[in-house]
């Protein structure tokens, strides 16, 4: 499948769009100083904080699993069965709402996710979501693929 152009231009600070990629929709999400900020805060709660057992290209295995750390790309597709991820950047998910800082929550079976799409530990979820691979084209045009 073709690698797929996506315009970053129009994207405010905490907001997700989402794209179609080889059948599987992937997001891109705008975050804000403060998400950043919460990525170490909720490290204690994660699985699998460093991404050693996950999916990113290596240029991503880092905090955001990101190339700039406000941008952040993925595919929204659990790691558990598949079911596609809500976005919940404030409201805490039922079973993970204490000291909630935002993330992503699977409705299927409840696993949550962190800003970078790294999963909780205790929920069904085994990984964290994929990163697929990317690059800059301009600093507001990403090429997917
Ligand atoms: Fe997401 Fe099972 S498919 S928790």
């Amino acid at each position: 499948a073709a690698p797929i152009d996506v315009d970053i231009s129009k994207l405010e600070p905490g907001q997700l769009i989402r794209v179609e990629w080889r059948g599987q929709p992937v997001w891109v999400l705008n975050r804000t100083e403060e998400m950043l900020a919460s990525l170490e805060k909720i490290e204690p709660r994660l699985r699998d904080p460093n991404s050693d057992k996950s999916v990113q290209p290596p240029y991503c295995k880092n905090r955001y699993r990101s190339i700039k750390p406000e941008v952040f790309v993925a595919v929204g597709i659990c790691t558990h069965l598949g079911c596609s991820p809500t976005y919940r950047p404030e409201v805490a998910p039922p079973d993970l709402g204490k000291d909630w800082l935002g993330g992503f929550f699977c409705p299927c079976h409840g696993s949550g996710f962190d800003l970078a799409g790294r999963v909780f530990k205790k929920v069904p979820a085994p990984k964290n979501l994929v990163v697929p691979p990317y690059r800059y084209v301009t600093d507001t045009h990403i090429i997917v693929g």
